[in-house]
């Protein structure tokens, strides 16, 4: 018998997110000699392990209000394992795997990966290293560039730098950029503080919002091409499946065209031509290895419209398993379905 933890929500913008990928796991995760311990992070950062049986209720945020919930929490203590109170009473479970079903910060970035890592429970995807190197955009580029693969040409801006003189900062955006450009945190995901900047008054408010939510951000020259994104899964030698593309119908892929409206569209395989479906793929997987990640990652790209150049845009350590997510989909598309992922997943997370 073996006991897996999934650990779902968080202190994250992408919380919701979190919720519907939680379900997802939790319903297709192979339930045959294990047991699986739900276990939710609020809002507000409290542990409960959630008492109820229908999955649908994390998906919908109602599952917080279950009455059957039990404050649960992981020692750092190595072997204690999860801590359970009943009445004030506590319990200690031993966790074989944790699953750590969290995106963006606190849940992608490391930190996390840090307490399981202390408490000595083996965990599905990358380690603190390599999670905090993804989770912030301007190292992953730094580590990126040792692998001599394309990227947007980009600066990283400070907040402070802001404060002192914004005119100056914004006529070195526009001196080495030109227009259109791309602001966006050095730490969020889910297209979180985002945008796009097509004429110069525009672009003090973009500054502004994405400063709001990290004090380094990046202005990234303009892409034009697909998107295109490569999973990859393993430890020592990782594999990459068949490369899938998103058309987000939008001006970009934003929150909204991400999760609420239904302009985008999945491509499985991608829409390119043999020899680029190959270099991505072989990309992607040296990136990973660049970045130190174990597990999972879900590696992005751009594909230029001219001249079909690949483009290092960016890497999900985390990356979303909702029904309509792409890594679990290209996977599916490769012959590996979700269940037999999820096994797959844990059998890495044992072996690292
Ligand atoms: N340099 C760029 N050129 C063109 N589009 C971009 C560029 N950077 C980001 N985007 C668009 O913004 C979206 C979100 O940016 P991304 O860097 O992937 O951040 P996140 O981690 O929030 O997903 C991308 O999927 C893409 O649509
Ligand atoms: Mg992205």
């Amino acid at each position: 018998m073996q006991t897996i933890l999934v650990l779902f929500g968080g202190v994250s913008p992408e919380h919701d997110v979190s919720l519907v990928s939680a379900e997802a796991v939790l319903r297709n995760l192979n339930k045959d000699n294990r047991r699986i311990l739900p276990v939710g992070i609020t809002r507000e950062g409290k542990w409960l392990l959630y008492g109820g049986s229908d999955y649908t209720e994390i998906a919908k945020d109602t599952w917080e209000q279950h009455p059957m919930n039990k404050t649960a929490f992981l020692s750092p203590e190595r072997g204690m394992g999860l801590r359970v109170l009943t009445e004030g009473i506590p319990e200690t479970v031993p966790i074989d795997v944790v699953f750590p079903v969290l995106h963006g910060e606190n849940g992608e970035d490391g930190s996390v990966q840090g307490l399981f890592q202390l408490a000595g429970i083996p965990f599905v995807g990358c380690g603190v290293c390599a999670s905090a190197a993804s989770m912030d955009k301007s190292v992953t580029k730094l580590i990126a560039a040792t692998t001599g693969v394309r990227q947007a040409q980009w600066l990283t801006l400070r907040r402070s730098s802001y404060k002192k003189d914004a005119d100056k900062m914004c006529r070195t955006i526009l001196d080495t950029l030109g227009l259109p450009v791309f602001i966006k945190p050095c730490s969020t995901g889910s297209s979180v503080g985002v945008s796009k900047v097509k004429t110069a008054d525009q672009l003090t408010a973009a500054l502004e919002n994405a400063f709001r939510y990290d004090r380094k951000i990046l202005a990234e020259e303009f892409i034009s091409g697909k998107e295109v994104e490569v999973a990859v899964l393993g430890n020592e030698d990782p594999v990459a499946a068949v490369a899938g593309e998103i058309d987000a119908g939008a001006e970009f892929y934003d929150y909204e065209t991400k999760y609420i409206t239904s302009t985008s569209q999945a491509f499985i395989p991608a829409r390119i031509d043999d020899k680029t479906m190959t270099d991505i793929r072989k990309w992607a997987v040296k990136i990973f290895t660049a970045l130190g990640c174990a597990g999972l990652s879900r590696v992005d790209f751009f594909v230029t419209h001219e001249g079909s150049e690949i483009v290092f845009n960016e890497i999900n350590t985390l990356p979303g398993f909702t029904p309509i997510s792409m890594y679990p989909k290209m996977w599916d598309a490769d012959g590996l379905a979700f269940s037999a992922l999820l096994d797959r997943l844990i059998e890495l997370a044992q072996e690292g």
